[in-house]
């Protein structure tokens, strides 16, 4: 039997309707447009207003549009792995409930956690339950309601945050498209410079916690920044180097959106132009888990097939990795929603 590739056969995202702009920013914290813009590249971002909306929201409007799209019964999905650090609950998992919501009764569902890099580790393990052979259709979902645990008091970190999901479908393909390779790396000594300290069993919710604010984002953001800059950059290129891609044949890279400055020191470390790398962190911020794709959904219609495309990510933990694939479809034939 020939080999079993992982491609990607569509994708598609969801964005809440609030828009947090730098200006509304300004009246909540010392801080202006010119700012964050510097610093972050960030203009605005969305916010899912309304009391007991979580991330499984934001999961379900992009799966419910990525069925649509790509006209799959739901179910006929075998497995969802939703990647987000802000599920609706502890448990059950916010996969499960999105799951439900879409009809995919047939699926089995869970979450992971890997921070920024969530994504990619969830696509790395619907490659392979695909690869086996075990699974026809497993749908990966980035999702993350970032505002849940931002502290807008925190100028530092409330500025870089949105909400936002994604969702792509998996297929096998024995032709030499989809998922080529992947790079993932975890370094636990990062865990003192990005957590959410409190609401976890080593420190469960109490009054202190609350009065003391720990059930929100903590980030050392230069710390984090100097290890992001240089391991998201070498493990992109290395990946280069390792396949032999020439900067020219790149399509593109499709970085975590969590700083513009991150982001443009990795595609100088690749030798490649800033039109072949996907930006949208002026619109969104950094929706975490959504962020790339995020950006395979703005940048679709523009895709190609065949396309060499690389995909990366660094986030708390440390987490950080690259994915190097061949786009499976052309963007331009897909129906709009
Ligand atoms: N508005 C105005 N001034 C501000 C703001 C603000 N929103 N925030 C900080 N400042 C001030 C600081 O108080 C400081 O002032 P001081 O010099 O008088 O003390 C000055 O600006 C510089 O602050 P720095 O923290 O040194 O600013 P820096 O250039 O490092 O930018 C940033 C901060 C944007 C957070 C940057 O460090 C960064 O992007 N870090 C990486 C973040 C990231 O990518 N995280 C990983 C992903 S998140 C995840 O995995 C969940």
């Amino acid at each position: 039997m020939s080999k079993l590739n992982a491609a990607i056969t569509g994708i598609h995202a969801y964005v809440p309707d609030y828009i947090l702009t730098n200006q509304e920013l300004s009246t909540m914290v010392d801080t202006n447009d010119e700012w964050i813009q510097t610093r972050t590249g960030i203009k605005e971002r969305h916010i899912l207003k309304g009391e007991g909306k979580g991330t499984s929201i934001l999961g379900t409007q992009a799966v419910l549009g990525l069925l649509k799209k790509t006209n799959t019964k739901p179910e006929d999905i075998d497995l969802i792995i939703t990647a987000t650090v802000t599920p609706d609950m502890l448990f059950p998992a916010t996969s499960n409930i999105i799951a439900h919501e879409t009809g995919c009764i047939n699926a089995f569902a869970f979450d992971m956690n890997a921070a920024c890099s969530g994504f990619l580790f969830a696509v790395q393990t619907g490659r392979v339950y695909i690869e086996s052979g075990l699974y026809k259709k497993v749908i990966v979902v980035g999702a993350d309601k970032m505002s849940s645990i931002v502290d807008y008091t925190d100028r530092k970190n409330c500025v870089l945050f949105g909400d936002a999901g994604g969702a792509i479908l998996m297929e096998p393909t024995t032709e030499d498209f989809g998922i080529m390779d992947a790079d993932l790396h975890t370094d636990g000594s990062g865990k003192d410079y990005l957590y959410q300290k409190a609401g976890g069993s080593a420190y469960p919710p109490t009054i202190e916690t609350v009065t003391n604010r720990q059930h929100f984002i903590y980030q050392e953001g230069q710390s984090v920044f100097k290890f992001a800059v240089s391991r998201m950059a070498d493990v992109s290129a290395d990946m280069m180097t390792k396949h032999n891609i020439q900067p020219e044949e790149l399509a593109w890279l499709v970085p975590h959106q969590a700083n513009l400055r991150i982001i443009d020191a990795t595609a100088r470390r690749m030798g490649i132009k800033k039109e072949q790398v996907m930006i949208n962190i002026e619109k969104y911020g950094n929706t975490t888990d959504a962020t790339i794709p995020l950006c395979l959904h703005d940048w679709e219609s523009q895709l190609k097939k065949g396309d060499k495309i690389i995909l990366a990510a660094f986030g708390g933990g440390f987490t950080w990795g690259s994915i190097y694939l061949k786009w499976a479809y052309d963007g331009d034939q897909v129906e709009k929603i």
